[in-house]
C-alpha cells in the first residue's frame, strides 16, 4: 500500500476520500474529531500544490438529497479549522462539479456534497464510480472509519484512477491496529467493555488468540460472571451466550492467558442516575443493576495493565454518560496512561471517554473508526484497504 507522501501531487486533481461522518446538531458540527484527524493529509496535499478535492458521506440519507445530511456544516467547520474558506460543491458528480474541479487553483480545496445523496455510492455502481473518477488524477483514501464499506468512493472508483495511495490517517490507523494483531510489543493486553458480548464476539475470539491478557468490564462482563455462577441481580445477561462465555474463559485459562472479570461493582436500583449508587462484591444483589465496575476492580485492572507493553481498549466499563457511573471508565483512561505502554483506543464510546477526559494526547492512538476498527481487529480484510493494495 503506497502512502500519499510517496506521490508527486503538484497541480494534480487529488481526490481524497475522507470520513467526515460527524455528529451534527442545529446545523453545527458537534464533534470535529474526525475532521481534525484528516487535516494532516489535507495540509500535506496543499503543501504539495495539489488541487484538493474532498469527498465524504454524512449519515444515511439512502440515496436521497436531504437537507439535514448536507455537508454544509462540515464545510463551515473545516473552513474554521483550516483558516481559509472551503467551498462546498452543490453535488459530488456531474458537469457543474467537473467545471469547479477544473477551475481549482493548485493548493486550494473543494469539498464535494454528500456522496450518499446518490444511490450509486452504497451500491458501488460502476457508472457512479466512473463519474467520481472523472474528477481525479490521484485517488487518496484517508477514510479509515469507512474502510469496512465496499462503496463506489472507497472501492469502485479506485480502479479508474491512474494513481492511488493511503492518506496519513489511514496509514496511521493501519500501523497501530496492524501492530496489535501482527507485531505487538508484549505483553499485549485487551481491555474490553460495552453493552453486549454478541456485538463483540468476533473481536473477542480473534483478540483472545493474540493477547497475553484480557480484562473484561462493562455490561458484557455480566454474561461472563453469570456463566461462572455469580449473581448479577437485574443486570442484562445474554443467556444464549452463557456457554460461549464459559468456553472463552476456559480457552483463555488453558492457554495460560490472564482473563480478569470485575471483582466488585457499582450498583443501583435504576439505570438513569436517579438512584443511589452502592458498591457490591463479588456479585450484584437482587433488585440492583450493575452500572459500573467497582473500586477494587479499578485497582485490579490498573495494576494488571502496568505489566503491559501494549494495550488495546474498546468499550466503556459502565454507563459513563451518567456522572455517578462514569468513574470506572474514566479511571481506565488514567490506567492506560500510567501503564507506560503503547496504548490504542478503538473508536466509539471509549474514544468519546478519552476525549471527555481531556487527556487524548497522552494516548498513543485513538482510532477514528467504529465498525471499521472492530472489523479490522476481527482479522477481516477491509475492502477500502484492499482496494489500495497491489
Ligand atoms: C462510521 O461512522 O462508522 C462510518 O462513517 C461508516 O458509516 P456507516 O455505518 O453509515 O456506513
Amino acid at each position: 500500500m503506497r502512502v500519499i507522501t510517496e506521490l508527486r501531487l503538484a497541480a494534480k486533481r487529488t481526490f481524497i476520500r475522507v470520513d467526515f461522518n460527524v455528529p451534527v446538531a442545529q446545523n453545527r458540527v458537534a464533534d470535529a474529531t474526525r475532521i481534525r484527524a484528516a487535516l494532516p493529509t489535507i495540509r500535506f496535499a496543499q503543501q504539495q500544490n495539489a488541487r484538493v478535492i474532498l469527498a465524504s458521506h454524512l449519515g444515511r440519507p439512502k440515496g436521497q438529497r436531504t437537507p439535514q445530511a448536507s455537508l454544509a456544516p462540515v464545510a463551515a467547520e473545516l473552513s474554521g479549522l483550516m483558516g481559509q474558506q472551503v467551498t462546498l460543491a452543490p453535488d459530488c458528480v456531474g458537469a457543474e462539479v467537473e467545471a469547479m474541479v477544473d477551475a481549482l487553483v493548485p493548493g486550494h480545496v473543494l469539498l464535494l456534497e454528500n456522496l450518499r445523496f446518490h444511490p450509486g455510492e452504497e451500491k458501488n455502481d460502476p457508472d457512479f464510480a466512473r463519474a467520481l473518477a472523472r474528477l481525479a488524477d490521484v485517488y487518496v483514501n484517508d477514510a479509515f472509519g469507512t474502510a469496512h464499506r465496499a462503496h463506489a468512493s472507497t472501492v469502485g472508483m479506485v480502479a479508474y484512477v491512474p494513481e492511488k495511495a493511503a492518506g496519513l490517517l489511514m496509514h496511521r490507523e493501519c500501523e497501530y491496529l496492524g501492530k496489535i494483531l501482527y507485531a505487538p510489543d508484549r505483553p499485549l493486553y485487551a481491555l474490553l467493555g460495552g453493552a453486549k458480548v454478541s456485538d463483540k464476539l468476533a473481536v473477542l475470539e480473534n483478540l483472545l488468540r493474540v493477547v497475553d491478557g484480557m480484562l473484561i468490564g462493562g455490561a458484557m462482563a455480566y454474561t461472563f460472571l453469570r456463566a461462572q455462577g455469580t449473581e448479577v441481580g437485574l443486570s442484562p445477561v445474554e443467556d444464549a451466550l452463557l456457554d460461549t462465555a464459559a468456553r472463552l474463559t476456559e480457552q483463555a485459562r488453558s492457554a495460560g492467558k490472564v482473563l480478569l472479570l470485575p471483582v466488585d461493582h457499582r450498583v443501583a436500583r435504576s439505570l438513569d442516575g436517579s438512584a443511589e449508587v452502592e458498591i457490591s462484591s463479588p456479585g450484584i444483589p437482587p433488585g440492583r443493576y450493575g452500572v459500573d465496575i467497582g473500586p477494587a476492580t479499578e485497582r485490579l485492572f490498573a495494576s494488571e495493565l502496568k505489566k503491559a507493553r501494549t494495550i488495546f481498549w474498546n468499550g466503556p466499563m459502565g454507563i459513563f454518560e451518567v456522572e455517578a457511573s462514569a468513574h470506572g471508565t474514566m479511571s481506565m483512561v488514567d490506567a492506560l496512561i500510567d501503564s507506560g505502554a503503547v496504548t490504542v483506543v478503538g473508536g466509539g464510546d471509549s474514544a468519546a471517554a478519552v476525549m471527555r477526559s481531556g487527556k487524548a494526547e497522552r494516548i498513543s492512538h485513538v482510532s477514528t473508526g467504529g465498525g471499521a476498527t472492530l472489523e479490522f481487529l476481527e482479522g477481516r480484510t477491509l475492502p477500502g484497504i484492499a482496494a489500495l493494495e497491489g
